[in-house]
């Protein structure tokens, strides 16, 4: 790999950011200073330090967002903050992307990564990954509506699959989990508002193997560690 690729892979900026760290003699490549971005070099063989650290180099990144409501599972917009606003600037120059989108006035759980095949086999409808999310629903959620999301409920364009709703308080307005295993746009609020109740607030607690790390405030996000690597891998199998 080339040395600016990897200096700028370890979150060091863009490509061009990365060749002038490089020119201005602050990358030392096996303890050797070396001023060609275009020096090739095994990554993982390779010690590289830059500005006197040394960088780790990952093929890959995965991070765990807390996503707030207000912003777009997106990696651009014209008109609305996206996720990729919200990372720490070491993960700007990364080609980060959403796997998989949460409406804008939603919040939770978002994994986000530069691995497309990892983010594709999570998506891929066959795979039927579940998603489960808190709901704060208008409306007094109610048993029949427990067996309505088990037999899959009827939109206009498509009947879903199964779905699990658990209730957790029920009045006027009523706090549910439900776990579904599709991704389909707005596929709770839509479930919810065929039964005839509304929902206010959405917030995605799990998603396959991954569960939101509580001790991430809204708007943080943190890399996942190598256990939760490993179950997101399995899934994919
Ligand atoms: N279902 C919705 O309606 N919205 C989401 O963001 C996710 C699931």
């Amino acid at each position: 790999m080339r040395l600016d690729k990897l200096v700028a892979k370890c979150g060091l900026g863009s490509r061009a950011q990365a060749r002038e760290l490089i020119r201005s003699g602050q990358v030392l490549v096996n303890g050797l200073p070396v001023k060609d971005g275009g020096l090739t070099l095994d990554p993982l063989g390779a010690t590289v330090t830059v500005a006197g650290k040394e960088v780790n180099y990952c093929e890959f990144h995965y991070l765990m967002l807390n996503k707030p409501a207000g912003v777009i599972s997106a990696t651009r917009d014209t008109l609305h903050a996206t996720v990729l606003e919200l990372l720490p600037r070491e993960y700007q120059h990364l080609k980060l992307f959403p796997v998989g989108r949460l409406d804008r006035d939603a919040q939770g759980l978002l994994l986000l990564t530069d691995d497309g095949q990892l983010a594709h086999s999570l998506l891929a409808p066959k795979k039927q990954v579940p998603k489960t999310y808190l709901a704060l629903i208008r409306g007094c959620v109610a048993r029949e509506d427990i067996e309505a999301f088990a037999r899959g409920i009827v939109l206009s364009d498509f009947t879903t699959l199964p779905a699990r709703l658990d209730i957790l308080a029920a009045a006027e307005q009523s706090k549910v989990e439900v776990t579904i295993c599709e991704g389909k746009f707005h596929q709770v609020k839509r479930m919810f508002h065929a039964l005839g109740k509304e929902v206010l607030s959405l917030k995605r607690i799990a998603m396959g193997p991954l569960t939101l790390d509580a001790r991430l405030a809204p708007g943080e996000a943190r890399e996942l560690t190598a256990g939760e690597l490993n179950l997101l891998r399995e899934w994919r199998q």
